[in-house]
């Protein structure tokens, strides 16, 4: 969030903001008091925001308004709970006809340039010697161009930023190939087709804007899930192109065990070595993300909130990261 809030804790001056609203919730309070507890965003970060002492007769009127996706515009004064900077909400009113704002500034974007992250992908798909690997992989991203550039890798977990799947997959295939550095028997042109496509379908199980918010689950996302409407583009893709039946399996395989445990989706664990190291690439770009992201909210010296991305832990920051 704004560097400003957290230079500005306890600050005599109130600040006056424009936010998106990402959560909002009434919570009762231990003396049976309501509150509007909620979750404010702009392109800069996250922030938690209360409102205390709501009155039963507002209650309805903040539940409407202050609901998630909505602009809103909120007088308040800095504090801190648990090392982080959160907002007290004196005022707090959706967007006015007479507000002038920019929706890019409320959206939290990947820090490259999409064109570019597309190019750097393009250009190590375009360096496969496989002619296979090559054609699924450029096949792919020809046909999913458009959506790549702006959607998100998740709803609402890591990468969940606009142009956060090409992030996700850029960064991977950088790391795949310092792997393939160290590890120089890794089959190369397998491991990069497999970032390419492991997550592919998450442009169709996913209903993103053009902003990369995700508003829900699609049909199939939610019946099928990215994993297997992967397997069923590749199973359609390797007909199209003349795939080699072992190939396409084995790119199946790398969707389909991507997840490693079945309780995250996957109904087989990786047996080759190249499907092994996605898997860790994945959970790698997966964790320091929020490991990054969680970082920036805090304090030098304290620890974060419990991160939910990381299975409930929580983060420390050193106190010499000044
Ligand atoms: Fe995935
Ligand atoms: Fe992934």
């Amino acid at each position: 969030m704004k560097q400003y809030y957290v230079e500005n804790l306890y600050g005599l001056d109130d600040i006056t903001d424009f936010f998106r609203v990402i959560r909002s919730d009434i919570k009762t309070d231990s003396r049976g008091k309501q509150y509007l507890d909620v979750l404010l965003g702009d392109k800069t970060g996250e922030i938690t925001a209360k409102k205390w002492d709501v009155e039963p007769v507002e209650e309805e009127t903040l539940r409407v308004k202050v609901r998630p996706g909505v602009i809103v515009k909120v007088r308040a004064s800095v504090g801190e709970w648990m090392g982080a900077a959160q907002l007290k909400i004196k005022r707090i009113r959706p967007l006015a006809e007479s507000d002038v704002i920019d929706m890019e500034d409320f959206v939290k974007a990947a820090p490259e340039p999409p064109q570019e992250m597309f190019d750097y992908i393009s250009a190590r798909a375009e360096s496969m010697t496989d002619e296979d690997y090559r054609k699924v992989a450029l096949y792919l991203l020809d046909e999913n161009k458009e959506a790549l550039l702006y959607y998100p890798a998740a709803k609402s977990n890591h990468h969940a930023i606009r142009s956060g799947l090409l992030w996700h997959i850029k960064r991977m295939l950088a790391l795949g190939e310092k792997c393939c550095e160290v590890y120089e028997w890794l089959e190369r042109d397998l491991l990069i087709c497999g970032v390419i496509i492991h997550d592919i379908e998450k442009l169709r199980e996913m209903d993103a804007d053009e902003m990369g918010l995700v508003a829900e689950y699609t049909f199939e996302g939610q019946l099928l899930g990215h994993l297997v409407m992967g397997v069923r583009t590749i199973d359609r893709l390797a007909a199209e192109l003349g795939i080699p039946g072992e190939k396409a399996v084995m790119l199946e395989h790398m969707v389909l065990s991507h997840h490693y445990e079945p309780e995250f989706g996957s109904p087989k664990k990786p047996m080759f070595p190249e499907a092994e190291v996605l898997h860790h690439l994945d959970m790698i770009d997966a964790r320091l993300y929020d490991f990054e992201d969680t970082l920036k909210s805090i304090q030098p010296g304290s620890f974060s909130d419990w991160v939910r991305a990381l299975d409930g832990r929580r983060v420390y920051k050193p106190e010499y990261k000044e």
